[in-house]
C-alpha cells in the first residue's frame, strides 16, 4: 500500500468520510446557521464559499493535516526558493518568479531571475507600444492592424483566454487570431481577410520545435513571401518570435533581437503572464498587464503566507482531493458565468490535466489512489440549457466551481442580476434539492414525482469577485495554480512533467512519411492502424 493510505491522516480522513459522507447538506445548514458565513474565505478580491461541500467544520482541519503529513507547505516553499522541485525533468519551477515586483529579487543558480523577468516585460512593454502606437511598420510602410499568435497548448490556450477575458480591455481596432492547430483550416481562416502589409505573427514556442507551431510558422512565413513580394527583409517586420530556443529562433529566419525570451523553469501550462503573453500586452497595453501581474502575485503571496485554513488555493485543492479520493468524484466541473471567460475552462484542463494526469508518484512508485480530476465546464448560463441535467439528476457526483461577478463589464438592462440569479439559483437547487414531501406539498402527480425529485447533496463552491479586472483574472488563475500544486503535493506526483504527450508525437513523426511517400511503404502497426493509414493512402491517389 502507498504511504499517502497507509498514512495517518488518510486513514483518518476515510473513517472522517464513512461517519459523515451520509450527511446532506440540508441537515448540515439546518444544524449550524453560521455555516454560510463561517465556511467562506476571502482573499484577493476574490470570496471562496465552500460552504456547499460536502464537509463538517472538522473536515478541514482533517484535510490541512493530511496537507501538513504530506509536507505540502515544504513543498511549496521549496517552489518559491527555486528548488528543482520538477523532478523527472530536474528543473526549478518558478512562474512565481514571472510576476514579482521589480523591487525584489531571487537568485537561482548563481542568476537574479525576477530582473531577467523584468527585462523581457521592459521589451515587451517597449514593443508593445510601438505596434499599438503605429510607430512599427510592416514591409509596406502600414502600421500592424492584425496580430496572429501561432501556438499550441501552453502556448496557445493561455493567451486565448486571456485576450478573450480581457477583451473589453483591448484596443479594438487592432485584431487578434490564435492559430494553434495543424490543420490548415485554422490558419486558413485567420489570414482569410488579412492583409499581409499589416499582419503581424507571434511565433510562440518554449521548445520551437513543437510540429504544428513550426508548420503554421513556415506556412505563415510564405504566406507573407507571397503576399509581400517574396523579398525576404519582410520577415524581420512581419515576425517576431518568443521562446526559450535562440537557436531555433535565428535559425527559423527571425531576428534575435525580435526574440522576447522565457526560462526553462516556466513550464508550457504556466507561462500566460510571461513572454508568451505577449499578444495579451498588445491587447491590452503594458500597464494593464502589469495589473494583472500584481493579481497573481497577490495570490502567489496568500498562498505563500496564509495558514492552510484560510487559504483560498489549499482550501480549493483539498476540496477536490476530497472528492477525487474519499468519494471517488472522477471529474471536477467549473462554470464561470461570464462570457469573457468562455474560455477559462479550456484553459484550465491543460493546467489541471496535464499537470495532475500522472500515475507514478516522484520516485516512480505506481500509485493506489486517484489523482488528477477530469476538469470541465462551459459558462452559464449556457450549460444549464445542455448538460446542467446531469449534474442535477445524473448518477455521478460532480463537485463544481460557479465563477460570478457583482458588476458587469457592459452593463444592459438587469442582464446581470438575471446572470447572477442562476448562479445562487443553481447552487441552492444542487445543495438542496427538491424532497417528495415538498413535491407532494405542491400537488404533483404521483407518477411525477421519482421524475421530478432533486436528491440534492452535490456539492459546489461559489467564487464572487467584484468586476472581471485584469488584477482580478490574475488572482484566478493564480487560485488554480496553487490548487493544482496542492493536489499534486498530496499525491507526490510530478505536477510540472509532461511525458504523456510524448508517445503519440513520436508515432506520428514515424506515420507521416508512411502517408506521404509515393510508394507504398512497409506498415508495421497493427491490422487496424495498418487499414487506416492504407485507405487514406488509397482516398488520397496514392499506392
Ligand atoms: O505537447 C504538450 C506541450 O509540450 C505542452 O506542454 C506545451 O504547452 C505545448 O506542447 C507547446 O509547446 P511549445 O511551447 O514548446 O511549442
Amino acid at each position: 500500500m502507498s504511504e499517502l493510505r497507509e498514512s495517518e491522516a488518510f486513514k483518518t480522513l476515510e473513517s472522517h468520510r464513512a461517519d459523515t459522507g451520509g450527511l446532506h447538506l440540508r441537515d448540515l445548514f439546518a444544524e449550524d446557521p453560521s455555516r454560510g458565513t463561517d465556511l467562506v474565505a476571502e482573499a484577493c478580491g476574490l470570496y471562496f464559499d465552500y460552504s456547499k461541500n460536502r464537509i463538517t467544520r472538522e473536515t478541514i482541519g482533517l484535510l490541512t493535516a493530511l496537507a501538513r503529513d504530506r509536507r505540502m507547505p515544504e513543498r511549496r516553499d521549496a517552489m518559491f526558493r527555486g528548488e528543482h522541485i520538477n523532478v523527472s525533468e530536474d528543473r526549478a519551477v518558478l512562474h512565481v518568479a514571472l510576476r514579482m515586483p521589480r523591487s525584489r529579487s531571487l537568485v537561482v543558480d548563481g542568476v537574479d531571475v525576477v530582473r531577467e523577468v523584468h527585462e523581457v516585460l521592459d521589451r515587451m512593454a517597449d514593443f508593445s507600444e510601438k505596434v499599438r502606437s503605429g510607430e512599427w511598420k510592416g514591409q509596406t510602410g502600414k502600421p500592424i492592424r492584425r496580430i496572429v499568435n501561432i501556438g499550441i497548448g501552453g502556448s496557445d490556450l493561455g493567451p486565448v483566454m486571456a485576450y478573450e477575458a480581457l477583451k473589453d480591455y483591448s484596443r479594438r481596432d487592432l485584431e487578434f487570431r490564435f492559430v494553434s492547430n495543424v490543420d490548415g483550416t485554422d490558419f486558413y481562416e485567420a489570414t482569410l481577410d488579412a492583409d499581409p502589409a499589416e499582419t503581424l505573427f507571434i511565433v510562440s514556442s518554449k521548445t520551437f520545435t513543437t510540429l504544428e507551431t513550426m508548420t503554421n510558422a513556415h506556412t505563415a512565413r510564405q504566406w507573407v513571401l507571397d503576399g509581400l513580394g517574396g523579398d525576404e527583409s519582410a520577415i524581420a517586420k512581419h515576425f517576431v518570435a518568443v521562446s526559450t530556443n535562440a537557436e531555433g529562433v535565428a535559425g527559423f529566419g527571425i531576428d534575435t533581437g525580435n526574440m522576447f525570451g522565457f526560462w526553462e523553469w516556466v513550464g508550457g501550462r504556466y507561462s500566460m503572464d510571461s513572454a508568451i503573453g505577449l499578444s495579451t500586452m498588445l491587447a491590452i497595453g503594458p500597464d494593464r498587464f502589469a495589473e494583472m501581474l500584481d493579481g497573481f502575485h497577490a495570490m502567489d503571496e496568500h498562498f505563500l503566507e496564509t495558514n492552510l485554513e484560510t487559504n483560498l488555493p489549499v482550501l480549493h485543492g483539498l476540496l477536490t482531493v476530497w472528492y477525487r479520493n474519499f468519494f471517488e468524484a472522477e471529474t471536477h466541473a467549473v462554470f464561470p458565468y461570464s462570457e469573457y471567460l468562455h474560455r477559462f475552462p479550456a484553459y484550465l484542463q491543460q493546467l489541471t490535466m496535464e499537470s495532475n494526469g500522472k500515475s507514478v508518484t516522484l520516485d516512480g512508485a505506481r500509485v493506489d489512489y486517484g489523482t488528477g480530476a477530469i476538469f470541465w465546464g462551459e459558462p452559464g448560463t449556457n450549460g444549464q440549457h445542455s448538460f446542467y441535467q446531469l449534474v442535477h439528476q445524473g448518477t455521478e457526483l460532480i463537485p463544481a466551481d460557479f465563477i460570478g461577478f457583482n458588476h458587469a463589464l457592459n452593463p444592459l438592462g438587469n442582464h446581470q442580476d438575471l446572470l447572477v440569479s442562476n448562479v445562487f439559483a443553481q447552487t441552492e437547487a444542487l445543495a438542496f434539492g427538491k424532497t417528495v414531501e415538498q413535491l407532494r406539498a405542491e400537488g404533483v402527480d404521483e407518477r411525477l414525482i421519482p421524475h421530478k425529485t432533486f436528491l440534492g447533496n452535490r456539492p459546489t463552491s461559489t467564487i464572487m469577485a467584484d468586476r472581471l479586472t485584469p488584477k482580478t483574472l490574475g488572482s484566478l488563475v493564480a487560485l488554480y495554480e496553487h490548487s493544482v500544486f496542492t493536489q499534486g503535493a498530496i499525491w507526490n506526483i510530478d505536477s510540472f512533467d509532461q511525458w504523456g504527450v510524448e508517445l503519440g508525437k513520436a508515432l506520428a513523426q514515424a506515420i507521416i512519411p508512411e502517408l506521404e511517400s509515393e510508394e507504398p511503404p512497409p506498415l508495421d502497426h497493427d491490422s487496424s492502424t495498418t487499414e487506416l493509414i492504407r485507405r487514406y493512402r488509397e482516398a488520397n491517389g496514392r499506392k
